[in-house]
């Protein structure tokens, strides 16, 4: 339920960004909440127009097995194409999204905007895609 929570009001922070959406707007409309799960939208982010660039940015230097130097990253967890990373999306979430400390990357990097749409697609997309 928390990860539900979070993602609602992460997606609607996205709306918000964006600047779009204004007819859904709880805000512009007076109606109560009626967003429905972010999923609807969200579910367009997946590896190829996001998640394949956002792992060779924030996590491929230590996390790809043809890396010279992992920096400690364990053997088994490298994210060298989509079915790696779905084998490790709970961790990843987990380490990318919820961790308050502890974050992966260790150095952090990813912004607000690219840690909703790593959410978004690990939690929306089809699994595999
Ligand atoms: C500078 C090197 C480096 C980068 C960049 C990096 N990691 Fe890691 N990662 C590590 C190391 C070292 C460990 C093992 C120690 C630990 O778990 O903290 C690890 C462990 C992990 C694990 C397995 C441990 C667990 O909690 O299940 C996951 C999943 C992970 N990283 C995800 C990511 C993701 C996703 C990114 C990019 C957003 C990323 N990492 C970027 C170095 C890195």
């Amino acid at each position: 339920m928390l990860k539900f929570e979070r993602l609602v009001f992460l997606g609607f922070l996205g709306l918000v960004a964006c600047g779009g959406a204004e007819e859904k707007s709880p805000v512009d409309s007076g109606q109560p909440s009626s967003l429905s799960p972010p999923c609807d939208v969200a579910a367009r982010v997946n590896y190829t127009n996001f998640g394949q660039g956002f792992l060779i940015e924030n996590c491929q230097g230590c996390h790809a097995s043809s890396t010279a130097n992992r920096y400690g990253a364990p053997e088994g967890v490298s994210f060298d194409d989509v079915d790696q990373v779905w084998q490790h999306a709970d961790r990843i979430l987990e380490r990318s999204v919820y961790s308050e400390s502890n974050m992966m990357p260790p150095a952090g990097g990813p912004d607000v905007d690219a840690l909703t749409r790593l959410e978004w697609w690990l939690l929306c997309a089809e699994e595999g895609t």
